[in-house]
């Protein structure tokens, strides 16, 4: 029986080894990580993260090919495969500090690997990682004694949180990237085998293994591009009264641009986009690309902008002072169908709030425990409240962070009533339905559209 391991059980580990093992009921799937309460968590009825799907595709494999365990070194000693999906957090300290990724997890886990290992295996790089990682990981694993050989290959995830099990099940490719030895080559293809039982095979990408890893960052980099160029947009659609949405209407029909991505908003969040555009920066200046390098940051840039913009737009609708005033936050998580909180726009929409002393309210449908720890400083001075009728109460204004579908269902004139008037509504998602909330009495603003008043 063919033997998978996988370290790190996150929110890509977990998903892409239940899939394989719900796909492939021959495969032995192991998932391991250091957290133990995580671990337990995946073994339970509650998973440790939210997604649409997961838990169906958990229980179809639970205990009978799929297994969750703290016990590293016996999963990696077991396996011919062992995926490596821990995280790779933007350094914090020394050279690159603030751009490049922080490999110490990663070298770790290759020691690890090389230590207990005592047969041959594939290590498949499934964290996003600078190009040409893999070479240094080979050189970590063959060095010093040879006798167990290693072949690197590269296989970024391009599942997208809240949309994770169809992004699995049905992607729009699968990117297996590996060197160009004959050894290198039988990995591949053993990869390859594995996601074919499920995704047809015109859909599965062979590269070498330095475009699978530079693929993902920019295949990131171009998504969030996408976002930061409609935001920029959105700026100048406020200023002249264009309607953003019209505009990502009328550009999307023409199939060059495509209709996707093009959603104006408080900016982009997540775990992935600024630590993946970040590297690539990095990357342009390690190679001495200064004009690629700039280029690419100022997609961060214009994202930092659009957080600051949207508070700065609140503060001065609302006769520039918030300060006592309750401020009610629809949403914290990153995005709509996750309680993932990483990145998240909120957390420093939330921070120049209380900055400027207004007694924030926190509401959201699944992100209220990730929230807190986002923000453990400001424990005392905010709210959390998972009505968001009781988070609008008495509030001055809602400002709509997260496009859950909730907040769309939300009987908004009675909540019109509860607050104190004028009511604010900041729309940063563009969601609502803005003609009927100012008929309702609200003074409305969305990014892009800019402000509706009776004043
Ligand atoms: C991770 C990376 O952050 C991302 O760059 C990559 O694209 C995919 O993998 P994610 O799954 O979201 O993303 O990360 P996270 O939810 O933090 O999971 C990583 C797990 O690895 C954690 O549960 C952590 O406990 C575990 N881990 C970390 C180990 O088991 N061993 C380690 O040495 C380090
Ligand atoms: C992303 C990539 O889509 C995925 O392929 C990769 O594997 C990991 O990173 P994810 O971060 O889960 O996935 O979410 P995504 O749907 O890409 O959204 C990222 C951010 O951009 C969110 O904060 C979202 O709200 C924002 N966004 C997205 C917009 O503001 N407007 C849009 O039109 C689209």
């Amino acid at each position: 029986m063919l033997k998978i391991c996988c370290i790190g059980a996150g929110y890509v580990g977990g998903p892409t080894m239940a899939m394989i093992a719900k796909q492939c009921p021959d495969i032995q799937v192991t998932v391991v990580d250091i957290n133990e309460k995580r671990i337990a968590a995946w073994q339970s009825e509650s998973l440790p993260i939210y997604e649409p799907g997961l838990d169906k595709v958990v229980q179809a494999a639970l205990n009978r090919n799929l297994f969750f365990s703290t016990d590293v070194d016996a999963a990696i000693r077991e396996a011919d495969i062992v995926f490596v999906s821990v995280n790779t957090p933007t350094k914090t300290f020394g050279e690159g500090a603030g751009c490049a990724s922080d490999l110490q997890y990663w070298e770790l886990c290759a020691r690890r690997i090389k230590e207990v290992s005592t047969s041959d295996k594939i290590i498949v790089e499934k964290s996003t990682l600078p190009v040409r990682t893999a070479e240094a990981m080979e050189r970590v694993l063959h060095a010093g004694n040879r006798s167990v050989h290693f072949e690197v290959l590269s296989n970024p995830e391009f599942l997208a949180e809240g949309t994770a099990i169809s992004d699995l099940e049905d992607p729009d490719r699968v990117l297996v990237g590996g060197r160009e030895t004959p050894s290198g080559q039988e990995a591949i293809q053993e990869l390859v085998d594995i996601y074919a039982r499920w995704v047809p095979r015109e859909r599965i990408l062979t590269t070498n293994v330095w475009s699978a890893e530079l693929s993902k960052l920019t295949a990131n980099a171009f998504l969030a591009q996408r976002v930061s160029s409609i935001n920029a947009i959105s700026a100048l659609c406020e200023a002249t009264d264009a309607n953003v949405a019209e505009v990502a209407h009328a550009i999307g029909t023409d199939q060059r641009i495509g209709s996707k991505f093009l959603r104006a908003s408080i900016g982009f969040g997540g775990s992935c986009f600024k630590k993946d555009i970040l590297n690539l920066v990095y990357l342009c200046e390690t190679y001495g690309l200064h004009e690629p390098a700039e280029y690419w940051r100022q997609v961060v840039v214009m994202n930092e902008y659009q957080e600051s913009r949207f508070v700065i737009r609140m503060l001065r609708s609302m006769f520039n002072t918030i300060a006592g005033k309750r401020i009610a936050l629809f949403g914290f998580a990153f995005k709509a169908d996750t309680g993932d909180t990483r990145e998240s726009p909120a957390i420093r929409i939330c921070r120049k709030l209380v900055e400027e002393h207004a007694r924030v309210v926190i509401t959201d449908p699944q992100a209220i425990e990730n929230a807190k720890l986002e923000i453990p400083d400001l424990l005392d001075r905010v709210e959390f409240e998972e009505d968001p009728y009781a988070a609008a109460e008495g509030a001055h204004a809602i400002a709509l962070l997260t496009e859950w579908d909730q907040f769309k269902q939300l009987d908004y004139q009675r909540i019109y009533q509860s607050m104190v008037q004028p009511a604010f509504l900041f729309d940063g998602r563009n969601m609502l339905d803005h003609d009927a909330l100012f008929e309702m009495g609200y003074e409305v603003f969305s990014i892009g559209k800019g402000m509706k008043s009776h004043l």
